[in-house]
C-alpha cells in the first residue's frame, strides 16, 4: 500500500487558501479532532489536516468512522466563517453537493448526495462529511468540516456492507487518492467563496439533480429520537429536508438521519 504523495498534491493543488497550509499524519485519532485542537491557535482558513489511518474517526450521531489505512481519505479542513448561524444555514448542503460533484469528476461516474451530506454511488454509501461548528460572541468562528471517503477499499467490514461501499467496488476502478484531493479542495474553495456570496439558493439547482431519495418513502429519525415519515419532496432555502406526510402536508427535518421506507 502506498502512502499518499505529498508533494505531488502541493504541486498540483492551484487553491489560493485551501489545503496551503497542510498537516500530515501516518496515523490520528481524529482529523477533525486534531484540527479543533489546532484552530484555538492562530492556524488559518483553509488549513487541512489529513491521515492515512484514523483510530477513532468519528461520524455524525456519535457514530464511528472505519478508517482503515492507505485505502481511503480522511481529512478535515478549517474554515473562519465569522458570521452567524443564520447566515450558514445550509452551508453543510452546499459543501455535500460539491463534494459530490468533485468527486463525480474524478472517477467519471454519477454521485449523489443523501441528506444531509452523505456520498452515495449506485445507492451505497462511499463518503460522509462530519461539520463541527464553534460560536464566539454570537459568530461561528470555527468550522472544521471532517471528510471520510472510501476510495479504493477492497473489503468493507461485514456489518457496514449491506449499505456501504468504496469508489473501487463501485466504478470497478483504482482512483488516485492524491487527485480526488486536489479536485474536492478546489471546488470546495470555489463553492465556499460562492455559499458567502449568494447562500444556499446557488446551490439548489445543482443538488436537486443528484438528491438521493428524492420521490421515495423515507422516515426520519431526528437528534430527539422523533421519527417522521414521508415522500422526499426536497429540501428548503435552509438547507431542511422536506417531506410529504399521507396527509399531504409537508414536514421539514432540519437534522437526522434519513432511510429509505421499505414499500
Ligand atoms: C458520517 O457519514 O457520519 C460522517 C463521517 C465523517 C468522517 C470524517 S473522516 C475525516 C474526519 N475525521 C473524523 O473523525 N471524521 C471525519
Amino acid at each position: 500500500m502506498k502512502n499518499l504523495d505529498i508533494n505531488y498534491i502541493q504541486k498540483n493543488l492551484k487553491t489560493r487558501e485551501f489545503g496551503r497550509k497542510l498537516f500530515y499524519f501516518e496515523q490520528l485519532d481524529s482529523t477533525s479532532s486534531h484540527l479543533a485542537e489546532l484552530s484555538k491557535g492562530s492556524v488559518g482558513q483553509g488549513t487541512v489536516v489529513i491521515a492515512e489511518q484514523q483510530t477513532a474517526g468519528r461520524g455524525r450521531q456519535g457514530n464511528s468512522w472505519h478508517s482503515p489505512p492507505g485505502q481511503g481519505l480522511y481529512f478535515s479542513l478549517l474554515l473562519r466563517p465569522g458570521l452567524p448561524s443564520v447566515k450558514l444555514s445550509g452551508l453543510t448542503l452546499a459543501l455535500g453537493c460539491s463534494a459530490a460533484e468533485a468527486v463525480e469528476k474524478i472517477t467519471q461516474n454519477p454521485v449523489t448526495v443523501k441528506w444531509p451530506n452523505d456520498l452515495y454511488c449506485n445507492s451505497r454509501k462511499v463518503g460522509g462529511m462530519l461539520t463541527e461548528m464553534q460560536s464566539h460572541g454570537g459568530l461561528i468562528d470555527n468550522a472544521v468540516i471532517g471528510i471520510g471517503l472510501n476510495v479504493n477499499n477492497e473489503l468493507i467490514p461485514q456489518e457496514l456492507c449491506d449499505t456501504a461501499s468504496s469508489l473501487r467496488l463501485e466504478t470497478g476502478k483504482a482512483t488516485s487518492r492524491e487527485n480526488l484531493l486536489v479536485g474536492l479542495l478546489s471546488g470546495l474553495e470555489d463553492d465556499y467563496r460562492l455559499f458567502r456570496e449568494q447562500g444556499f439558493k446557488s446551490f439548489a439547482g445543482r443538488l436537486t439533480a443528484r438528491f438521493f431519495l428524492q420521490g421515495k418513502r423515507a422516515s426520519v429519525q431526528d437528534g430527539l429520537g422523533i421519527q417522521m415519515r414521508g415522500v422526499v419532496s426536497g429540501f428548503d432555502s435552509d438547507g431542511c429536508l422536506l417531506l410529504t406526510d399521507q396527509q399531504g402536508r409537508i414536514v421539514k427535518c432540519c437534522s437526522g438521519t434519513v432511510t429509505e421506507m421499505e414499500r
